[in-house]
């Protein structure tokens, strides 16, 4: 498929045009290279790598060395999706210097086209920091999952009217700071709906309903690879897990029974004598 690389003035472009935004995660090569093969708009190295790929019980202990190195590993099989790397946690809290430091690291080293981080007020200097030394950056508010421990929990945000008004505040400071799109996460859908509505930039969600300009998921719980976290607001659109045991029970019975490898699968002598070169070291 012949695809132009996107762009962010691109993604801009889709809440004006109202044609829905689609994003993934990925944390590596292989995954990055079937996504950017399809019409994904946006890939994202996030970091729920923490918790998908390493194992973490939260996105917390994920450091800045390891997200690089997955945003590379990423970028070799992206062409043409843009490519956020995620800040992770404690790169960009405490001072704007170390924020724009860090954020440049997943240009410059990464390959990244632009960073998101979490948080709405008290993150818009930051947010305004990075953005005027030429990084993009992608804003993410309601529930953020590295303030897991304020909130007690993966708990909805927002469903009380005080809550309600802080995430709009956020949404807007973020806009005001130079976000050129935001990630709505675990918010209730008519909250999202409004703020969709109020900002020029465009909002994507994750369980914020439909009225989003686009939507994200965490690519292991689409394939149905992550079988003990199943919020409401993840689809599954395939079963890869009892794919996977499948094939590999599969291959442990026929190495077992002997059936694997069998000749088709194993190389040959050749069947006609080899003619002797002088000085050769002969055939593999
Ligand atoms: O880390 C992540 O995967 C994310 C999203 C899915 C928004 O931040």
């Amino acid at each position: 498929m012949d695809r132009k690389p996107v762009t962010i003035p691109a993604i801009i472009g889709k809440k004006n045009s109202r044609s829905k935004i689609t994003a993934l995660t990925a944390y590596d090569f292989s995954f990055a290279k079937i996504l950017d093969a399809t019409e994904i708009d946006i890939i994202l190295v996030g970091d729920s790598l923490a918790m998908v790929a390493l194992g973490f019980p939260n996105t917390l202990p994920v450091t800045m060395d390891e997200m690089i190195a997955h945003t590379r590993a990423v970028k070799r099989g992206v062409q043409n999706s843009l490519l956020v790397g995620d800040m992770p946690f404690m790169s960009y809290q405490v001072s704007g210097e170390q924020a724009i430091a860090n954020a440049g690291r997943f240009l410059q080293e990464g390959g990244a086209a632009a960073v998101k981080l979490e948080g709405g007020l008290r993150v818009a200097q930051k947010v305004r920091s990075i953005v005027q030394a030429g990084i993009p950056v992608m804003g993410h508010i309601g529930l953020t999952p590295q303030s897991v421990h304020q909130f007690g929990g993966y708990k909805v945000q927002g469903k009380n009217l005080l809550q309600a008004r802080q995430i709009k505040q956020d949404a807007r400071e973020l806009e005001k700071a130079g976000a050129f799109a935001i990630v709505l996460e675990g918010i209730p859908s008519d909250l999202a709906g409004e703020i969709t509505e109020c900002l020029k930039i465009p909002t994507i969600g994750i369980g914020a309903g439909p009225h989003c300009d686009g939507q994200i998921l965490v690519l292991h719980d689409l394939l149905g690879l992550t079988q003990d976290f199943t919020p409401k607001f993840v689809k599954r659109y395939a079963n890869l897990d009892a794919e996977i045991k499948k094939a590999v029970g599969n291959y442990i019975d026929e190495v077992r029974s002997g059936v694997f490898p069998d000749m088709e699968h194993s190389y040959h002598t050749e069947k006609k004598p080899l003619k002797k070169v002088e000085g050769s070291r002969g055939n593999h």
